[in-house]
Order: structure tokens, then C-alpha cells, then sequence
């Protein structure tokens, strides 16, 4: 018997609490039970984006919340600076063309992160920008991209919100929206908020509200206006993922009680553990500027990703692979989420069977070594 260890950068790993509340019989969404687990679920994500202001739950993958961010705040033609610096980047820009804005697509080599040089030239050639969509956390290339510079940027143009994409960094990171400057954050529930697909989220700002009445752009499912009225007495506009919630509600108070700085030390430790233990192995790293949420590395040359993944797999632990051009190439390994010390440790231990089975020449426990120091050093 192998046990199957889940590390791809979402679904991620479910804690017991959310697999106990996801277990029970469903109740009706019209009633006030159900207001009331609805407006403490509310309440918590409020909580965690440390903010007053309306935070909508969606019956949606990630990918709804960023169209309805798309569609409530922007009309055709509007210009949109996209920072498109891998997958999820290209998924900003397809929307917007999708809903006919004027998209301008700054492309960046996977990996890598904006330069900021480039960011003030398109803006200085474009001062009517509508917008400037990102990832916080590019999932696809384990990238991290600061957005204080952006949400400056952003601030100094007329009329201009900063979209962000934080499905693989609220949680791992405290993404508190009126801090930053972030006038669109939306996430989603498979990642660092421990739940199985199906839920999304979205945060709006002062000055993106504005925005809602200006917008002339198509929206039934998604509509904000329409959401905001409803969630704010505790009920949703359409039948909500009425267990899903349930479970959010648990996921929210294990990273409240944790407590958010907690939290992002311990996803510091996680992925520190991971990224040196992979270069103490010689491996390289695919980020120039790496996420928390998820570590990319690439095989040695001559070792397919794809197959050392199934090797993986063979010793009980599940990565995911690169897309596109880095098929086959990279493995990525997630510690977003329900991830402890004791997990890197055996993804690392895991790696180190699967790079010798390869012919790899691996000093065995040198990896391990090194995430044991750096949980000594720590924790
Ligand atoms: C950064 C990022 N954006 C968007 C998405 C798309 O979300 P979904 O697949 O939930 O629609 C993902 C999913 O992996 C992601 O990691």
C-alpha cells in the first residue's frame, strides 16, 4: 500500500475540520441558520483582508471571480495594462479581450517578475489606463510580484484600479487590500483557504465602487450590484455553495486562530525549506523572485519532469508539472496551506529517491539536511 501525498499548488490538502463540516447533512440556504453561518463566514473574511468593506462569495471556480471583476468595473475600451508574466497572466488578458477592452499586454519571460522601468513606460505612454491586472502569486511559475510599486503606480494616474489576482497568496501571505492599494482582490477556495474547489471571492474598494454604476459591460451570474445587496443581509442572490461556506467558516477560524502573522512565518519557514533543500541538491529554481504559496524547480538536464513526477507518485507523493514551454521541464511543489515542517521533509526525502532511482548523482539526506537546519534555525 502507498498513501498519496497531495503537493500540487491546489487542490491542496483538506484539515480535518473542513472534511468534518463538508461531511455533515446540507441544510436550506433560505433560512436563518444558514444567514447566520453566512454573515460569520463574511465576517472572517473580512477579518482576514482586514477590511469593513463588502467581500462577495461566488459559487465559482477562481476564474469566476476574475471575469465578474472584469465585467463590473469596466466597460468596452477601456485600456488595461496586463503584467502577463505566465499562465494566469495570459488568463487577465484573454478576459479583456474576451469583454473588449484594450488590453495591453506586457509580456515577461515565465519566472521572472515585472521591471519596474517597463511598468512607468507603458504608463507614461498611457496615461488613460483603466487598469493594471496581476497575480500576486503567478501559480504557473511560482512567481511573486511586489504590488506596493504597482498600487503607487496605479494611484498616481486619473482613474485607474489596481486588479489583483490572489488566489495562491491570501492565505499564505496578509493581503490586506486598503494597506496595499488594491482596489479588486479575488481568490478562490482550492488553495491556501483549504477547501475543495468551488467557492470564489472578490473584495472591492471605495473608488472601484464607483466603477459599478459606470459599468455597461454584460453580467447576470456575476453581477456585483446585485450580490452586494443580498450578501450583506447574510443570503446570496442565486443558491450558494451552501456547504462550502459551511466549511469556509471552519478553514477561516483555524487561520484566525493561528493568527495571520503566524502564518505567513510559518509559509516563510515552508518554503525557505523547500527552495534550499532543492539547491543543497544542486536543483535549480524557476522563480527569480519565488512565491511562498509554491516552490518550481526544474530537473537536471536528461530527466524528464513529467516522468519523474510518476516516480514520485510510485514513492506516494503527488507534484504537479510545468505548462506550456516548461512541460517536462519543472516540477512544482506547493506549501500553501494545510502544510506543516514535517511535510517538506518527506517531499524532500521523496525527491531524493526519485533523483537517485534516476541515476542522478544525489548525495542522499543532503536536501533533508539542509530543511532540517532551517527548521532548527527557525522554529
Ligand atoms: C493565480 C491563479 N489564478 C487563477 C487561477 C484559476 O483558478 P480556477 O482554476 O479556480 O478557476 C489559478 C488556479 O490555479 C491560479 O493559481
Amino acid at each position: 500500500m502507498i498513501k498519496e501525498r497531495l503537493f500540487t499548488p491546489g487542490p491542496v490538502p483538506l484539515p480535518p475540520q473542513v472534511i468534518k463540516a463538508l461531511g455533515q447533512q446540507i441544510i436550506h440556504h433560505r433560512t436563518p441558520e444558514f444567514t447566520n453561518i453566512f454573515l460569520q463566514t463574511r465576517e472572517k473574511l473580512q477579518k482576514l483582508l482586514n477590511t469593513n468593506r463588502d467581500v462577495l462569495m461566488f459559487a465559482s471556480s477562481g476564474t469566476g471571480a476574475m471575469e465578474a471583476a472584469i465585467v463590473n468595473f469596466f466597460n468596452e475600451g477601456d485600456k488595461v495594462l496586463v503584467i502577463n508574466a505566465g499562465k494566469f497572466g495570459e488568463r487577465w488578458r484573454d478576459l479583456g479581450n474576451t469583454f473588449g477592452l484594450n488590453v495591453i499586454d506586457y509580456q515577461i519571460e515565465w519566472g521572472k517578475t515585472y521591471d519596474k522601468d517597463k511598468v512607468n513606460d507603458y504608463v507614461k505612454s498611457n496615461p488613460d489606463l483603466k487598469g493594471i491586472l496581476v497575480q500576486h502569486s503567478e501559480t504557473s511559475t511560482t512567481t511573486l510580484h511586489d504590488l506596493k510599486f504597482l498600487a503607487d503606480v496605479s494611484k498616481s494616474l486619473d482613474d485607474c484600479l489596481l486588479v489583483v489576482d490572489g488566489i495562491t497568496s491570501v492565505g499564505v501571505y496578509k493581503v490586506y487590500p486598503e494597506e496595499i492599494g488594491i482596489d479588486i482582490l479575488i481568490t478562490g477556495s482550492q488553495k491556501a483557504l483549504m477547501l475543495p474547489p468551488g467557492l470564489s471571492i472578490l473584495y472591492y474598494s471605495e473608488k472601484a465602487e464607483k466603477r459599478l454604476e459606470k459599468s455597461k459591460l454584460p453580467k447576470y451570474y456575476f453581477s456585483v450590484k446585485a450580490e452586494s445587496k443580498k450578501q450583506s443581509k447574510g443570503q446570496t442572490a442565486y443558491t450558494p455553495a451552501i456547504n462550502l461556506i459551511i466549511a469556509l467558516n471552519e478553514s477561516l477560524q483555524l487561520i484566525l486562530d493561528e493568527g495571520l502573522d503566524n502564518l505567513e512565518r510559518r509559509h516563510q519557514i515552508l518554503a525557505d525549506m523547500t527552495r534550499e533543500a532543492m539547491k543543497a541538491l544542486g536543483l535549480k529554481l524557476l522563480s527569480e523572485n519565488p512565491s511562498n504559496s509554491a516552490t518550481g524547480v526544474f530537473t537536471p538536464d536528461g530527466i524528464d519532469a513529467d516522468k519523474f513526477r510518476k516516480d514520485l507518485l510510485k514513492i506516494g507523493v503527488r507534484v504537479a508539472g510545468g505548462q506550456d514551454h516548461l512541460k517536462g521541464k519543472i516540477i512544482r511543489i506547493a506549501h500553501m496551506g494545510y502544510f506543516d515542517y514535517l511535510d517538506m521533509i518527506e517531499v524532500v526525502s521523496a525527491i531524493e529517491i526519485a533523483l537517485y532511482k534516476n541515476g542522478y548523482n544525489v548525495e542522499m539526506g543532503k536536501g533533508v539536511k539542509k530543511a532540517q537546519e532551517i527548521y532548527i534555525n527557525n522554529v
